[in-house]
């Protein structure tokens, strides 16, 4: 399964393709997840990243394209991924059909999850992650038993340098002027189907795997 995950910062694009990979055996493309071990690591690529990343811009397209490219070239991407938070633009969507088509691997669907903006702004201002697993919270929705603490693995939580108010509204700014036309693109291609993402985890879940399944 090819997929591409599309959706608001705060959509749940990472809480379900955490639930994906473990259904479907495929990995999670997170560009947003590369680019931040390449600022907590300190890398070049890290540190230009971190600039953008702080004001809630996008990364320039010649430094994620390059990440994208490497990662699908590897051999546990041959039985498909998800791709979340990639493509971001229209030139990153052009570059990704054309590197797929190479590797004669194309899209398969462009999944949609869409919420409305009131609730992206306490889900994204909630969020908290564990430093040691990966695994995420929120304070409001799905706190973890100890404050500060991860049920999982005891493992510090943070807060996400991005997820401050002023950020996120720039955040969403950009994903209306430069993301959100990728759904009419997917529409084009026939292969967008959308869901709606309000509602628990599992249930929307539920629902991405109905479409999934059909496909
Ligand atoms: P990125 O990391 O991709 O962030 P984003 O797209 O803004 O998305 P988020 O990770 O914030 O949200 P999400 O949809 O994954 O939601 P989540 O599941 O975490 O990008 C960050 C930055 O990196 C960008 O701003 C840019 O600078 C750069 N970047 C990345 N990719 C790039 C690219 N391709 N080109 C250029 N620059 C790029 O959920 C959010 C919260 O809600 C969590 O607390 C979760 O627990 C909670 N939650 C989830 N689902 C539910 C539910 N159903 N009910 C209640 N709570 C829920």
């Amino acid at each position: 399964m090819r997929i591409v995950l599309l959706g608001a910062p705060g959509a749940g694009k990472g809480t379900q393709a955490k639930k994906l990979i473990e259904k479907y055996g495929i990995p999670q493309i997170s560009t947003g997840d590369i680019l931040r071990k390449a600022v907590a690591d300190g890398t070049p690529l890290g540190k230009e990243a971190k600039s953008y990343m702080d004001k809630g811009e996008l990364v320039p397209d010649s430094v994620v394209i390059g990440l994208v490219k490497e990662r699908l070239a590897q051999d546990d991407c041959k039985a498909g991924f998800i791709l979340d938070g990639f493509p971001r633009n229209t030139s990153q969507a052009e570059t990704l059909d054309r590197v797929l088509e190479e590797m004669g691997m194309p899209l398969q669907v462009a999944l949609s999850i869409d919420v409305d903006m009131d609730v992206l702004m306490k889900r994204l201002t909630g969020r908290r992650t564990c430093r040691q697993c990966g695994q995420m919270y929120n304070i409001y929705f799905s706190p973890p038993a100890e404050e500060g603490i991860c049920d999982r693995c005891g493992g510090e939580l943070y807060q996400r340098d991005d997820d401050r108010e002023e950020t996120i509204r720039k955040r969403l700014e950009v994903y209306q002027s430069q993301t959100a036309p990728l759904i009419e693109y997917y529409e084009k291609k026939g292969i967008l189907r959308r869901v709606e993402g309000t509602g628990g985890i599992d249930e929307i879940f539920e629902r991405i795997c109905s479409i999934l399944d059909s496909i």
